[in-house]
């Protein structure tokens, strides 16, 4: 996957700085910017919008005002969190019997029935787990700050492995295809040639750009240095592609193979690959909560036990703005349908499920809810009882990254040199993950272990002990990974702006309401809002 796959990080920080500048003038991006923290920090950082605890209060609000939260993920948690901080009493409706939403970490023992009727049951060890949805954190996520606040550990979660493969099969991949390389070894060939272009180009002053003869040597010696380059500016392979003998003791210096052929590493399409970890989001390092994900929305629970109420298996069967307020309708564990009345309501449910629940919102907000569409991703988790990819294949965490219909293999960034490990078998999206959210849990392991097979052979199946796969398409109360919103000319829609915007007093939240979509911290973000404008509102 390359930046230009990922549909959400179209708009930059400074793509939004840029247009403000047109359309309110210098004056307007120095308030954004003191608004979105960015002169606290030193020149080239990158901060989030972070307000420390107890800041984020504007007014007086808080006191005696009664907010029902919908949803118990990362958005509806903190939005009660950050109410129960300055004085309101929250009520939290959730529908499943647990919180996180699709921050889920799977153990032993949980069961799961997907919208078509079909349950799993977990057989993990104890200790073993896959996170489900989120993953991976970057540094500069506000999650971080949250995670600081709450004091949830973090370790290291190794998105970029210089071990891991590329595996690309199928015509049209060259003399590589089918066969698995791995990362150093395609980027040291890849960056050797390239380097080795861009010199010969500099040296004969065949490129299209100004530069000084003194700038020519420095270019010459940049490119040198990056492909490992001969002092005749040739690539003829590096120790970086790995050894086929390692060095060692004595006389034994180590062999290494001469460098794949150009040609070859161009069919390969190795090189597509390289940009992901270029990724604003996706470079290392990059983090994960130590025990599971769920450590996360764990916190945020315990956090808000003194100030909200939570009622956990409930299913809303309406929302309607009221004289002065909101009543929910909803139908707890005993069935018995019930309703509260609050002043305010956030309202956190996935705008795809949203938008067939009754409420007297207006037509254009029903219309607008049904304009995300909702992205089909999942996940499978394999448990082997060997962790044969750091034993036989010096593998310790990270991902392989093919054109299979798995997409991805990651290793697991924690429980190094244990005897048990998960791996998570396929993460892919759309048409891949549709492909196995068709089918049955067994088939989907089938089909998981044939293709992983191919990269990592017969261990990846005789050492498996159990699965256990995720369709979020097919899982209740979430019914999709995220959602994508149509976005011509690059801008987001109308029906975006309108739910950015309460309906009556009710304020809806979530990471499709942000430009972080498919992160915690768009969730994080937009919770942060909308209480925001609550306690502007309530103290007006
Ligand atoms: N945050 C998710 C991930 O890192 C989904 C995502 C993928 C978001 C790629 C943006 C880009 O896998």
């Amino acid at each position: 996957m390359t930046e230009s796959d990922n549909p959400f990080a179209g708009y930059t920080r400074r793509k939004f700085l840029n247009d403000l500048g047109k359309a309110g003038g210098a004056g307007a991006v120095y308030g954004a910017m003191g608004a979105l923290g960015l002169f606290a920090a030193p020149l080239g950082a990158q901060p989030t919008n972070f307000v420390p605890p107890g800041q984020l209060r504007r007014g007086r609000g808080g006191s005696g005002k009664h907010v029902i939260v919908l949803g118990a993920g990362i958005a509806g948690l903190t939005a009660a969190y950050e109410l129960g901080k300055v004085g309101y009493k929250v009520t939290l409706l959730e529908g499943r019997n647990r919180s996180g939403g699709r921050n889920w970490t799977v153990r032993g023992g949980d069961t799961e029935t997907e919208t078509d009727g079909v349950t799993q049951m977990c057989q993990f060890d104890q200790g073993e787990y896959m996170n489900a949805g989120p993953a991976r954190l970057p540094q500069h996520h506000v999650t971080i700050d949250y995670c600081r606040e709450l004091g949830v550990p973090l370790e290291v979660f190794t998105n970029q492995n210089a071990d891991a493969y590329y595996y690309n099969e199928g015509s049209g991949f060259g003399p590589l295809g089918g066969e698995k390389v791995r990362h150093r070894t395609a980027k040291a060939d890849l960056y050797g040639y390239t380097a080795q272009l861009l010199a010969k180009a500099a040296d004969q002053g065949a490129l299209d750009i100004p530069l000084s003869d003194a700038d020519r040597e420095l270019l010459i010696g940049f490119m040198r240095s990056f492909g490992n380059l001969t002092s005749e500016n040739k690539y003829e392979g590096s120790t970086r592609r790995g050894f086929r003998v390692s060095p060692s003791a004595g006389s034994q210096r180590g062999e290494v193979d001469p460098p794949f052929a150009l040609s070859e590493l161009l069919q390969s399409r190795f090189g597509l690959r390289f940009a992901f970890e270029f990724g604003w989001d996706q470079a290392m390092l990059m983090f994960q909560p130590v025990g599971g994900m769920d450590a996360i929305p764990k916190a945020l629970e315990n956090a808000i036990r003194p100030t909200a109420k939570s009622i956990y298996g409930a299913k809303v069967s309406g929302i309607y703005n009221t004289n002065g307020g909101v009543r929910v309708e909803y139908q707890d564990n005993s069935r018995v349908p019930k309703q509260i009345e609050g002043d305010y309501c956030i309202c956190t449910i996935p705008p795809q499920i949203l938008k067939n629940i009754p409420s007297n919102f207006s037509a254009e907000v029903v219309t607008a809810l049904g304009v995300p569409t909702p992205v089909s991703t999942g996940k499978i988790g394999l448990q082997y009882r060997r962790r044969f990819w750091e034993e036989d294949e010096k593998i310790l965490g990270g991902i392989t990254g093919t054109n299979l219909n798995l997409s991805t293999i990651w290793y697991p960034s924690h429980g190094y040199l244990g005897r048990k490990g998960v791996v998570v078998g396929y993460y892919n999206f759309g048409p891949n993950a549709n492909f196995y959210s068709d089918l049955d849990p067994r088939s989907r392991e089938q089909e998981a272990l044939m293709q992983g097979a191919k990269i990592h052979g017969p261990a990846y199946i005789n050492e498996l002990e159990n699965s256990f796969s995720v369709s979020w398409i097919k899982t209740p109360f979430s019914e999709g990974g995220w959602v994508g919103w149509p976005a011509p000319g690059g801008e987001r829609v109308p029906a975006y702006d309108l739910l950015n915007q309460p309906e009556g007093n009710v304020h809806f939240a979530g990471d499709h309401l942000s430009y972080y979509i498919a992160w915690q911290a768009g969730a994080f973000d937009s919770a942060r809002k909308v209480v925001m404008e609550i306690e502007e509102r309530a103290s007006a």
